[in-house]
């Protein structure tokens, strides 16, 4: 069935202070944030879909929940509540380790800050879920109230769910937010547009709906016989945005600052205005980038954000459509069609006006990446277990599965080189818990068979003798993902090296937590299941 596009107007979700004022002076600020089960529209045509939805409180919850707006340097502590029921309403899978059967009190789910610098009890680990009313508790809970520090730079963070074997379904279920860090002393004088009106975050993400409204989800797996409910990746057909299907929004003939989230589970966005309007990529995840770089189209991954500047006073016409045509599996999947290669339609109105936002032409240089720091350097590889009749049967990161026992243990404060490699078909978004990274440079692997052979069967890239193969062509990093970034894209058939620091970028001061307190961190591609723990 249809629905038409471009009727609702886009939302703007409710926006949430981390921060309280004492006398005008920013103090810390204690939240409480519930996950409730409740009908949303995401469709003029559509009837409400039931829904997981964060809020701070049931009537307010909204898909994706609040933005929450941090100050640097001022503790956000959020106590995050479970209201919701005992059953999922999506299919989650049996056959993978998972939270749920342990329990039949209730969905578990837990909150990760992605992008945070936190104490690893506050960081959402994937064995740190709870049900309603902290009744049931995975083996590594320890609190009920999250302490989210905020000393790191200015950035575009989001949350999300995270609970063992659920995460995908309780983020298609609704459970994603995004979560701002401002530095007013460092980001004013930059002049970028600024207030709720020119400076807003899109939470773009997919997904299928049946006729009565509910959440569509395919449940019989890619290969029955060993994972009657596996399928790797979702990807649906509408595309949403601030929770509603291919919305629009009047703008002005201004600057407007869009903070972009891919907030899909596995599909990646190559937006692009039809008219040829352009990206004026600030910032990224993590950090600004040192200097703007504009840009015709925007590849972003699962879990990606891209801090981009509009500028509709350029526009040629009265309409401009984000359009988006990135294949699914990126890049060797199927084209976009009519439906899933729209987002959304601006407007735009009105005369020319005196714009008092900005794009100065040097944003914040945090210091370069120092290779010669590094303290060592790693190799993690990622590739999939196929069965007999080429499904997938598992992804592993080094050919570990997620229970195993924590392999990499990096100290606090210091910097590694790790060379990712990617040895499946498609591109992955690789995340790093705690670790802020820059991508040095991407190598194309030749030979990739015999590698993976060897990988397969010795899971370990020095004895496969890597340097081997890791001897391609060189794909130099694109200008806006130069800077300090939390997840990267991992091109399939490449080696990608990164500078990862497990610490601040822009100060020597050691990390103020201890990683190797449990549950640790963990990295992971965040459009797959392989994790693997970092202690
Ligand atoms: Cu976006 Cu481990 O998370």
């Amino acid at each position: 069935f249809k629905l038409k596009m471009f009727v609702d107007e886009l939302p703007d979700m409710p926006r949430v202070r981390g921060f309280d004022l004492l006398n005008g002076v920013p103090i810390s600020k204690s939240l409480v944030i519930g996950m409730f089960q409740k009908k949303w529209k995401f469709h003029r045509d559509l009837p409400p879909t039931r829904v997981f939805a964060y809020g701070t409180s049931k009537s307010t919850a909204t898909v994706p929940g609040p933005t929450i707006e941090a100050l640097h340097g001022i503790n956000t502590n959020v106590t995050w509540q479970n209201h919701l029921p005992s059953r999922h309403i999506l299919p989650w899978d049996p056959t993978i380790p998972t939270a749920m059967p342990r329990t039949k009190k209730g969905v578990p789910t837990v909150v990760h800050l992605h992008g945070g610098i936190d104490e690893p009890e506050s960081d959402g680990n994937s064995n740190s879920w709870f049900t309603a009313r902290f009744k049931e508790r995975g083996p590594t809970w320890s609190k009920k109230t999250y302490r989210y520090h905020n000393v790191q730079h200015p950035g575009n963070l989001w949350y999300h769910d995270h609970a063992m074997g659920l995460t995908r379904v309780n983020l298609l279920a609704g459970l994603i937010g995004s979560y701002i860090v401002r530095h007013p002393d460092v980001e004013a004088p930059l002049g970028l547009p600024f207030g709720d009106e020119f400076d807003r975050p899109l939470i773009v993400f997919d997904r299928s709906f049946r006729t009565d409204g509910s959440i569509y989800m395919n449940s019989t797996g890619n290969n029955p016989s060993i994972h009657p409910q596996w399928q790797p990746e979702y990807f649906g057909d509408a595309i949403i945005v601030n929770g509603k299907a291919w919305p629009r929004k009047t703008v002005r003939r201004r600057k407007y600052r869009f903070r972009i989230l891919n907030a899909s589970n596995a599909r990646f966005f190559r937006f692009f205005f039809t008219n040829g309007l352009t990206f004026i990529h600030v910032a990224s995840d993590s950090a600004y980038l040192a200097r703007p770089v504009t840009i015709k189209k925007l590849l972003l991954a699962p879990s990606e954000i891209a801090d981009v500047i509009v500028d509709f006073s350029t526009s040629a016409s009265d309409e401009a459509i984000l359009a988006n045509d990135a294949a699914y599996p990126f890049p060797s999947g199927d084209p976009v069609n009519e439906v899933n290669g729209k987002i959304m339609k601006f407007v735009i109105k009105g005369q020319q006006e005196v714009d008092t936002g900005r794009v100065p032409s040097r944003l914040i240089r945090y210091p370069a990446p120092d290779v010669s720091s590094s303290a060592l350097t790693r190799y993690v590889a990622m590739y999939e277990y196929t069965s007999n009749i080429d499904e997938p049967t598992h992804l592993y990161l080094n050919g570990k599965a997620y229970e195993e026992p924590a392999t990499e243990t990096p100290k606090t404060g210091t910097t590694e080189v790790w060379n990712v490699i990617n040895l499946t078909e498609d591109n992955h978004p690789l995340h790093i818990h705690l670790g802020m990274f820059v991508a040095l440079e991407q190598r194309e692997l030749v030979n990739v068979d015999e590698f993976l052979q060897c990988m397969l069967k010795l899971n370990d890239a020095i004895k496969c003798q890597v340097s081997k193969y890791a001897r391609g062509r060189r794909i130099a990093v694109p200008a806006h993902e130069g800077g300090w970034k939390n997840v990267f894209k991992m091109r399939p058939g490449c080696m990608t090296k990164i500078l990862v620091r497990f610490s601040f970028i822009h100060s020597n001061a050691s990390y103020p937590f201890d990683a190797s307190v449990e549950p640790g961190y963990v990295y992971h591609c965040h459009d797959c299941r392989s994790r693997n723990i970092i202690s």
